[in-house]
């Protein structure tokens, strides 16, 4: 990949995605597009480039494949989940912008591991929510990824931090090591295709009291971040909590925000604006 390729494949997929590759990766970007560029018979990564800028959707649908990461799994970190159940839900409820319902927005969900997790936590624990009623969205930018969310069928990778009592009580058996979650842990958590970069993919359950963003951002440039920062400032309503995975931090990076100590973690919290 010739430098002046990697710059305008660099900033299409950083300014379209947020994912950045910096100048010491420009070698896996080669790598991951080189398969792509050779089903199309395209000799030049130059043609690739411009065959997304001048293009189709429906190849800007395949390079998010190629260039994000979808590693999750079921019962991934759920700290956080317990920490927003069990610490935050009574002052959430309370000042709730709709009374009795708690909204909560997974943005970068993969195939669904993280909000079915989040939603199992809060139908075993009902006195937690006080019969209040819990919506979670959940988008990612991944079509193929949010099919598997949809389908709710389930093997040994997703769920490789689930124990057999959890796996009999929450699925059931669908085939040679695939498990179907069950519908009640389903019901109340829709999917849609979208991109934390663009305000459009908010549109459906805004304001949202509490949002999870967990591990999207390791790889996005900082100029992307600040976007999907400001997108979230205007979907969390004051008071509500943004939840980011363990390695990653934004304090300095967004003025929308204040940090919140949790017991067990750290959240952010929307300042009223
Ligand atoms: C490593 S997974 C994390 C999944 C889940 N949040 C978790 O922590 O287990 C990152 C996900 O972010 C999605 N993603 C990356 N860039 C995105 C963007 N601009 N908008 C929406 N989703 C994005 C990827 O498709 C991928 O499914």
């Amino acid at each position: 990949m010739a430098p002046e390729e990697y710059q305008l494949l660099n900033e299409f997929i950083s300014e379209r995605f947020g994912v950045h590759f910096p100048a010491g990766k420009q070698a896996i970007l080669a790598t991951r597009l080189r398969p792509r560029l050779q089903a199309l018979g395209l000799s030049r990564y130059m043609d690739y480039y411009l065959m997304l800028q001048y293009g189709l959707n429906s190849e800007q649908e395949h390079l998010t494949r190629l260039i994000t990461n979808n590693e999750t799994y079921f019962f991934r970190e759920t700290t956080q989940f317990e920490a927003l159940l069990e610490e935050a839900v009574e002052k959430l409820l309370a000042e709730a912008t709709v009374s009795g319902s708690l909204r909560i927005l997974s943005a970068g969900c993969s195939s669904g591991e993280e909000p079915y997790t989040l939603n199992i936590f809060a139908k075993t624990r009902p006195l937690a929510l006080a019969g209040a009623r819990l919506r979670i969205d959940a988008f990612d930018i991944d079509a193929q990824r949010l099919r598997t969310a949809t389908d709710g069928i389930y093997g040994p990778n997703s769920l490789r931090a689930t124990s057999e009592e959890q796996i009999h009580r929450f699925f059931a058996r669908s085939g040679v090591d695939q498990f179907s979650l069950r519908d009640r842990y389903r019901q109340d958590v829709g999917f849609s295709l979208g991109n934390v970069l663009e305000p459009s993919s908010y549109r459906a359950g805004a304001p949202y009291d509490a949002l999870f963003c967990r591990n999207v951002f390791i790889y996005f440039a900082e100029e992307a971040l600040r976007r999907a920062l400001a997108s979230f400032a205007s979907v969390l309503r004051p008071g509500g909590l943004l939840f980011l995975g363990h390695a990653e931090s934004i304090i300095g990076v967004s003025d929308d925000v204040e940090t919140v100590r949790l017991a067990r973690c750290v959240a952010y919290k929307s300042r009223a604006r």
